[in-house]
């Protein structure tokens, strides 16, 4: 049996973790990418050639290998419990599952960012990479089009697109983009970034607004859904790589104040929490971020901010603010997150883009800058998957 007796939640609901045991020395390389309160995300960088077995808890399911990266979630787990992942029989690794928020789930969002339409087949330097697909097969679109997909089947009704999402700000590279982010059918609302302004950029709105699309352009765009506000908001500044609240910001905190829920407030740009910039690329600047998020707590402490820009992944508390940063589907580790919004609180999974000819890509990106690529993108399991109960008082 993979799920010890000790493993569960207790009835006052803290977290016993099963009795720590090494993974066996034999056993096929496991990582876990991304939990929630039921799922977990497993991926493996290179998993053998032939059928597999994967146990955890009462749940057995099976996954064959082609040598290369794979990935499974494995659903139907116990919540908020210590659990054993057995590969082929032997110890792959352990996690936990996440606490749900309080109260009954009311309502699921994701965001993407960072899809750079039209930006070639390569990524990175030192070395660069290239898609086995070349030229007339980039990899973007198929990313793209494979998140969309995976946080559909997730249960997402409502996608949120967090900028750059073309890499020029060409038209035809919003057109692209818009075409994409429609697919899927479910309701979107988009912001740009330090990319859609570049110079010689077009403003993307009524390419978007043809497709049912709406654009946050110098200002925001607000939806009521059930449980939360949801803020889309423009913070970039033409032609500069930077962001700022100086425009947005106070439409922003009017939104978050008069709201008679909590809020998710999703930008491009990284909310830094120190006064320079201590890595590329430059996001709000911390005097000016610091403010904005005392401000916000103020408004609604019922709050999360989410942003792309670093396509890496962070989580930092503000007060009683979550504060996030999310990667993009195009380069490791290729991800989107989902939000399950709840009566009593909001939690946030991050998953990879599974689809094989996806997963191969990001997988082989991680090499780039040296291989520090694939060591700072990713961040912590912590960072990725998190449950925020609101605070109380509102
Ligand atoms: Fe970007
Ligand atoms: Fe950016």
């Amino acid at each position: 049996m993979t799920s010890p007796s000790n493993a569960r939640s207790t009835a006052s609901g803290s977290l016993v973790l099963p009795s720590p045991r090494e993974p066996s020395s034999t056993a096929i390389r496991t990582g876990v990418f991304a939990v929630e309160d039921t799922t977990v995300q497993l991926v493996w960088p290179a998993l053998p050639v032939g059928d597999h077995t994967v146990e955890i808890a009462d749940r057995i399911v099976a996954v064959t290998g082609d040598g290369g990266p794979a990935a499974l979630v494995v659903d139907g787990l116990p919540a908020h419990t210590g659990l054993e992942v057995m590969v082929d029989g032997a110890l792959a690794t352990t996690f936990a599952t996440l606490p749900p928020p309080p109260g009954r789930e009311l309502f699921r969002l994701a965001t993407v960012g960072d899809l750079h339409m039209g930006d070639g087949h390569t990524f990175g330097i030192l070395p660069t990479l290239r898609d086995a697909g070349g030229k007339d097969d980039p990899p973007i679109p198929r990313a793209s089009r494979a998140a969309m997909a995976e946080l559909t089947a997730w249960g997402a009704e409502l996608l949120v697109a967090k900028g750059d999402l073309t890499h020029h700000g060409y038209a035809e590279e919003f057109a692209m983009a818009a075409e994409l982010l429609a697919e899927p059918g479910i309701p979107v609302i988009a912001t740009i970034g330090n990319h859609d302004v570049r110079l010689g950029h077009v403003d993307g709105r009524p390419i978007f607004g043809a497709a049912g699309i709406e654009l946050a352009v110098g200002g925001i765009v607000v939806r009521d859904v059930p449980g939360l506000r949801v803020i889309v908001a423009d913070a970039t500044i033409p032609e500069r790589h930077p962001g700022s609240f100086r425009t947005v910001g106070p439409a922003i905190l009017e939104a978050a104040a008069t709201a008679d829920r909590p809020v998710l407030v999703a930008l491009h740009h990284q909310l830094q929490p120190l006064p320079i910039p201590t890595h590329w690329p430059p996001g709000v600047l911390g005097p000016e971020s610091g403010r904005f998020l005392r401000a916000l707590a103020e408004a609604n402490p019922c709050a999360v901010v989410t942003s792309g820009h670093t396509h890496r992944h962070r989580a930092r508390r503000s007060g009683p603010v979550l504060v996030t940063e999310v990667g993009s589907p195009k380069d490791h580790p290729g991800t989107w997150a989902g939000y399950a919004v709840h009566e009593g609180g909001i939690r946030q999974v991050v998953r990879r883009v599974m689809a094989p000819d996806v997963l191969r890509w990001t997988e082989a990106t991680k090499r780039t800058l040296f291989g520090i690529w694939g060591r700072w993108s990713p961040g912590s399991l912590e960072d990725r998957c998190l449950t925020l109960p609101w605070p109380a008082g509102r």
